[in-house]
C-alpha cells in the first residue's frame, strides 16, 4: 500500500474515535472519560436514560460543543486541531431541528450546499435527488413555514445528507415522523451505511429503532459507557438471553446505578 495518508477512504480506520472525552459544567461531569470507536459503514446507536450525556457527546463530535478534555477524531481528523475539515465530513441532525421559516425548501438546501462549499452544479444535482428521496419534490418552492412538522424533519434530513457526509450524527431521529417517515429513515440509514459506507451515529430512546437499525449499540449512564456490543452481545452481558432490548437496557442501567451507589457509599460512607 502507498503511504498516501491524505486520502482517508477505505483505510479501514474508524470513522469516529473518542479518547478520554470529558465535558464538565462547573463541578458537574456530564461526559466522563468516554472511549469509543465507530467503524465505517455501520449504524451505531447511543442509548441511555435522560441526562446520561448523549446529546452532550453528539454535540462535541459535531464540533458544536468544546470538550473539557480528550480527543475526537472524525475520519482521522482532529476536531479540535482542524474543526473545519472535520465538520466537512459530518452531517448533523439535532434533537430540535432548526430551519429558517422564511426560506423555501430549495433556498434552505442551497444555503447548506454553500456552507459546505459545494459547486453550483453539484448543489443543483443533489437538491433534486434529496427532494425526490424525501418526497418533497413538489414543495421545493414553498416556504418552510407552510410545512408540517414531519415535512420539516424530512427537509432537515435532506439538508444533512446533501453534502454527502461520511458521518451522520443524529440526535433522536424519529421524533415527529409518521410511520412512513419512520420506515423511510430506517431503511435509508441501513442502505447508506451498508451500501455507501456512511457511518451513522444516532441517539435514541426508541428501543425498537435501535433494535431494528443499529449494528452496534453503546449504553451510556452518568456520562460513562456501561455496555457496548451487538444486541446479542448485550443480551448475554445483561443475563437476559432472550430479552428484548428494553429488558436488556433496564437490567444494565439498573446494575450500573447500583454499582455507582455502592461506589459513592464506599467513598463517602463510614468505614
Ligand atoms: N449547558 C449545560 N449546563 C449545565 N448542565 C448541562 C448543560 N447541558 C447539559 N447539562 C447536563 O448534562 C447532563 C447530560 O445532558 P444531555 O443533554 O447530554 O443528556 P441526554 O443523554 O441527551 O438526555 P436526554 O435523553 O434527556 O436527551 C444532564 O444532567 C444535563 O442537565
Ligand atoms: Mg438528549
Amino acid at each position: 500500500m502507498s503511504d498516501d495518508s491524505a486520502s482517508s477512504s477505505h483505510t479501514g480506520q474508524p470513522r469516529v474515535v473518542l479518547r478520554n472525552l470529558v465535558k464538565r459544567y462547573g463541578d458537574f461531569t456530564a461526559v466522563d472519560h468516554l472511549n469509543l470507536e465507530a467503524p465505517e459503514g455501520q449504524v451505531f446507536g447511543v442509548l441511555g436514560p435522560n441526562g446520561a450525556g448523549k446529546t452532550t457527546t453528539l454535540r462535541m463530535i459535531t464540533g458544536l460543543l468544546q470538550p473539557t478534555e480528550g480527543t475526537i477524531l472524525v475520519d482521522g481528523i482532529d476536531m479540535i486541531e482542524d474543526p473545519t475539515a472535520a465538520k466537512r465530513q459530518t452531517g448533523f441532525i439535532p434533537d430540535r431541528p432548526y430551519v429558517y421559516d422564511k426560506l423555501t425548501a430549495f433556498e434552505y438546501l442551497r444555503f447548506i450546499g454553500g456552507l459546505y462549499h459545494m459547486s453550483a452544479d453539484k448543489i443543483a444535482e443533489r437538491i433534486e435527488d434529496m427532494l425526490e428521496l424525501f418526497e418533497l419534490a413538489e414543495w421545493g418552492d414553498s416556504l418552510i413555514e407552510s410545512f408540517s412538522h414531519g415535512m420539516k424533519q424530512r427537509l432537515v434530513f435532506a439538508g444533512a445528507l446533501l453534502p454527502e457526509p461520511r458521518l451522520m450524527v443524529i440526535d433522536e431521529p424519529m421524533v415527529g415522523l409518521d410511520p412512513q417517515g419512520h420506515h423511510l429513515v430506517k431503511q435509508l440509514f441501513q442502505d447508506l451505511a451498508h451500501e455507501d459506507g456512511l457511518t451513522v451515529l444516532l441517539s435514541t430512546h426508541t428501543l425498537e429503532v435501535a433494535e431494528d437499525v443499529c449494528d452496534q449499540i453503546v449504553i451510556i449512564n452518568h456520562g460513562q459507557i456501561i455496555a457496548r456490543g451487538t444486541l446479542q452481545e448485550l443480551r448475554i452481558e445483561s443475563g437476559a438471553d432472550e430479552g428484548s432490548l428494553e429488558e436488556v437496557f433496564l437490567a444494565l442501567t439498573e446494575e450500573s446505578d447500583e454499582e455507582r451507589a455502592e461506589a459513592v457509599a464506599a467513598r463517602f460512607g463510614r468505614d
